[in-house]
């Protein structure tokens, strides 16, 4: 006798969902913000997939901006990971936190140079005990001709600059910036060293992302990927010096004492550090990720777009399945569930979400927008971005590359079993075309169901499987499309 379950797991394809009255009179009406994990809130469902084709720090700096988060791959050097957090961190923010700077005896010469290979507007002026001894901005270099004066003979000086304690608030940052007219506000402790920058140009691109997921410092917010390799408590500590948000175990088979350990292993040398793990794609994975102490579960075995580990092991769950049996589990620890992998439309995603899931992490989609870090290929005319597995072969060589100084021999070659596969998709334009799109699906799908939050979407939402025939009917039919 066959050891089966007596229900068939169900994916996208496999249903709808039902309507049911709506008083909502528009879609801007609904909200469309959730939770990320246990301590972390986006104002959109979304996240951006740790793969190398996918997130990078540009990616991630869109995403955030937008409302979601970006997750950095691992597939890079520690050092090149800690840079990529680094970048994200340091894009936007009402404090920089370490403002270039300048000694009062350097010439203007200089103080040009830096201005111009760092794109600053100004430089915090220093003596050698880091004390600030005034400001230097481009205003005041203008027109200089005689380039080998000295900073301190053109800069504003201490006695006339308006400086503002460590602690200022943007609200008060603000109000200094606009009673003095001033541009840039050095921040100064009791002793008088620098201790940040606040600057208007920084406040006012603040203001034009009003959805953005930011840290209490007013930093975009980013994750990072951790594998459970040797050095992986070196990587972390690395991302974490840097800022990083999140972290993500992320490996193939999340249910496994190799993913537990490793969450132990950082709850006890990192304490309560905000942890994501996966993947996993059953109830007993879900509840053994929670019981270890993560703040949110990834769940998807093989549904990705570039995945073919169920055509290589047999193993793995029809995603919506997947998703609604974690998400009863995981309720009980009020850990939120990511659906990773499978989604292709809006629809997919308000499915997943009313399935159980609080956001979802998305790879081809965003794979072919310019923010992406995959390479641009024409064919036939038409562009294209690349995309892989991790994988892959080829994520699997570069892999190796990275991790092992040596050459990759003939022999090493032929150990490899790749469980995902290297692709194209169309290219899509920037990142926040795509994200209009979907966040007006997921708007409209909120309403269908009457729902103001995907909350009230998950209370509410009933499926109805369909046939094939159902499918079909689903999708456009009987016209010449263009
Ligand atoms: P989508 O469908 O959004 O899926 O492109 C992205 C997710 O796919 C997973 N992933 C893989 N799964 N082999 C797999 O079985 C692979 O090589 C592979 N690479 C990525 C991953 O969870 C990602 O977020």
């Amino acid at each position: 006798m066959l050891n089966i379950r007596s229900q068939a797991g169900l994916t996208f394809d496999d249903v709808l969902l039902v309507p049911r009255y709506s008083n909502i009179v528009s879609r801007s009406h609904v909200h469309t913000s959730t939770r990320l994990s246990r301590n972390i809130e986006l104002a959109i469902p979304i996240l951006s997939a740790n793969m190398d084709t996918v997130t990078e720090s540009q990616m991630a700096i869109a995403m955030a901006r937008a409302g979601g988060i970006g997750i950095i791959h691992r597939f890079m050097t520690l050092d090149d990971e800690a840079q990529e957090i680094a970048r994200v961190k340091r894009a936007e923010g009402y404090v920089v936190e370490q403002p270039r700077k300048i000694s009062p005896d350097a010439t203007l010469q200089e103080a040009i140079k830096l201005m111009q290979s760092h794109s600053v507007g100004g430089l915090v002026v220093v003596d050698q005990n880091q004390c600030v001894v005034g400001m230097l901005t481009t205003r005041d270099v203008r027109f200089v001709k005689e380039g080998h004066q000295s900073v301190s003979s053109w800069m504003t000086p201490l006695t006339r600059l308006i400086t503002a304690p460590p602690d200022t608030s943007l609200e008060q940052a603000r109000e200094i910036l606009q009673q003095h007219r001033i541009e840039k506000l050095p921040l100064v402790d009791s002793t008088g060293r620098l201790a940040g920058l606040i600057t208007a140009k920084d406040i006012i691109r603040m203001q034009e992302h009003p959805k953005a997921s930011k840290d209490t410092k007013g930093r975009l917010r980013v994750g990072g990927a951790i594998g459970i390799k040797p050095g992986s408590l070196e990587r972390i500590e690395k991302l974490l010096a840097q800022g990083v948000d999140v972290l993500v175990i992320d490996i193939a088979h999340g249910h496994s004492e190799n993913a537990l350990k490793m969450i132990r292993e950082v709850r006890r040398a990192f304490g309560n550090v905000e942890l994501i793990a996966g993947n996993v794609a059953t109830a007993a994975g879900t509840r053994d990720l929670c019981e270890a102490g993560v703040d949110a579960v990834k769940v998807g075995v093989g549904p990705g777009s570039i995945c073919i580990t169920r055509v290589v092991t047999g193993f793995g769950m029809p995603q919506l399945t997947a998703v609604a049996e974690s998400a009863e589990v995981a309720r009980a620890y009020n850990v939120p569930i990511i659906a990773d992998g499978g989604i292709r439309t809006s629809g997919d995603i308000v499915k997943v979400l009313a399935a159980g899931a609080s956001s979802v992490m998305l790879g081809s989609l965003l794979a072919g927008t310019t923010e992406s870090p995959g390479m641009t290929v024409v064919r036939q005319g038409r562009k294209y971005k690349v995309t892989r597995g991790m994988a892959s072969l080829g994520a699997t060589l570069g892999r190796y590359t990275v991790e092992s100084a040596t050459e990759i021999t003939e022999k090493d070659l032929e150990q490899i079993v790749p469980e995902g596969v290297e692709a194209a998709v169309p290219f899509r334009g920037n990142l926040s075309e795509v994200l209009t799109q979907l966040i007006g699906g997921l708007q409209s799908g909120l309403s269908y169901c009457g729902a103001h939050t995907i909350g009230e979407l998950q209370e509410k939402a009933e499926f109805i499987p369909i046939t094939l025939a159902g499918l079909r009917e689903s999708l456009p039919h009987d016209v010449e499309q263009f």
